[in-house]
């Protein structure tokens, strides 16, 4: 079966439709999203915090990403992989086309994702010019926020929003396919979005852009982390994981597990050559 492209991201918006995307890491995760119908998988660099226990997203490399992104490739049929560009790996445009070659020709992705506007259009325009599939992200970008605590919104006074909207005509211009807008006001990302011939894809940024975008974990409540607000977590399924792991040990425990229908059962002779061996 084909894969999906960035060209049904931009039909999409071209005909006014919206459409979800989401993270994926590994098999479980990309089987449960394609199998939900979400056809753009992004292989997130939240893939440090999510599932490998780190604290922020520079803490992954090329290494790891190529690792969860070929996985994520492997365990789906249709669905467009994105395969994020972690910290540092895009800083000049030898760099960035080694490391973008390596998403597509080495993982199997069908485009990259980097961060940033004006300041990276250059190497989203050389990337594009080779034939790479770019996907750009400006708002909160998580890359370049090592000196702020915690998560913040961007774009709250109107110089900041006439910036983030340059950002994003750069990244257009420069022949991005489509790009994320993380945590703006969502008049912003609705303005932004208006102004532009690709698609948006929102995440936390409202109802007005193209598409939505939400961290795997964050939707279906798996870890004990408070999901962000905008991320409307929309199952539990670590409490439930939980509770059938405290029902198998307690199964275990007890001796309900194995039942006798769960074991192999030997025959007659074996059964008979139990007694013959030696005490
Ligand atoms: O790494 C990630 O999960 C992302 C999303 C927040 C868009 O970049």
């Amino acid at each position: 079966m084909a894969r999906h492209t960035v060209a049904d991201m931009r039909a999409a918006h071209a005909a006014g439709g919206h459409f979800a995307a989401a993270t994926a890491w590994d098999r479980p995760t990309a089987e449960f999203a394609e199998a939900a119908g979400i056809q753009f998988l992004l292989v997130g660099d939240s893939l440090a915090q999510v599932a490998l226990g780190h604290e922020s997203t520079v803490r992954v490399g090329m290494s790891e990403m190529l690792h969860h992104t070929a996985a994520v490739v492997r365990s789906t049929s249709s669905a467009l992989v994105i395969g994020d560009m972690p910290f540092l790996s895009y800083v000049d445009v030898p760099t960035a086309a080694e490391n973008a070659a390596r998403f597509i020709r080495d993982a199997g992705a069908g485009a990259v994702k980097l961060e940033g506007g004006v300041s990276v259009a250059p190497i989203v325009a050389a990337l594009v010019r080779s034939g790479v599939p770019v996907i750009g992200h400006i708002g909160f970008t998580p890359q370049s926020s090592l000196n702020e605590s915690k998560p913040r919104a961007k774009g709250r006074l109107p110089e900041a929003a006439a910036a983030l909207l340059e950002d994003a005509i750069a990244l257009q211009e420069a022949g991005a396919s489509a790009i994320v807008i993380e945590l703006v006001p969502q008049e912003l990302a609705t303005a932004i979005t208006s102004r532009l011939k690709i698609p948006t894809i929102g995440i936390g940024a409202g109802a007005g852009c193209t598409a939505q975008i939400q961290v795997l974990p964050d939707l279906l409540g798996l870890l004990g982390a408070t999901p962000p607000r905008h991320a409307g977590r929309i199952a539990n399924l670590r409490d439930e994981a939980i509770a059938a792991l405290t029902t198998w040990r307690e199964n275990v425990e007890s001796g309900a597990f194995p039942t006798a229908a769960q074991g192999i059962a030997g025959d007659a002779t074996l059964i008979a050559a139990l007694d013959e061996l030696p005490r």
